[in-house]
């Protein structure tokens, strides 16, 4: 049994140590906006937080994570980037989306003002096949600005 904090809820699942973190969430906790894609921490789609730093879930076995903070897409609903991706339109299929909210919610939480560059930089792991990239930095560079301005993550 492995015991750990996913949005803000204590969990508890009973699995073998090394079974990838993606799996549990997906298959046992029900959270499936963590999405699989290459399972080779190639493309980022499978991004969650784990005590507040960007990891591959596709990678991270479950044992490494008893004790610690996970932070999914579902955890991220009411953070101002999701309303300035809507408001960019920044995406076309969405398979990507899930990962790069989360890349950048740990950008904007530890720098409020980032750089067309810095953002560039911090969702370099991540591929959107859909050639999304520019109305992705501009959502970003949206959200950083309402939360320069009030708005609350
Ligand atoms: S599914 Fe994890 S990096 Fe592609
Ligand atoms: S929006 Fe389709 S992969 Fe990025």
């Amino acid at each position: 049994m492995t015991r750990f904090e996913v949005n803000g809820q204590t969990v508890e699942v009973a699995a073998e140590a090394t079974v990838p973190l993606l799996d549990v969430l997906r298959n046992k906790l029900d959270l499936k906006g963590s999405r699989y894609g290459c399972g080779l921490e190639q493309c980022g789609s499978c991004m969650v937080l784990l005590d507040g730093e960007p990891v591959y879930a596709c990678s991270r076995e479950l044992g490494s994570v008893a004790g610690r903070r996970v932070t999914t897409i579902e955890g991220l609903s009411t953070h101002p980037l999701i309303a300035a991706f809507l408001d960019e339109q920044a995406g076309q299929c969405g398979y990507c989306l899930s990962g790069i909210v989360v890349s950048a919610a740990a950008l904007l939480g530890r720098n409020p003002a980032p750089s067309r560059t810095e953002i560039v930089t911090a969702l370099d792991r991540h591929l959107c096949r859909c050639g999304a990239h520019t109305r992705i930095l501009r959502a970003v560079e949206r959200a950083a600005l309402a939360l320069r301005e009030g708005a609350t993550a």
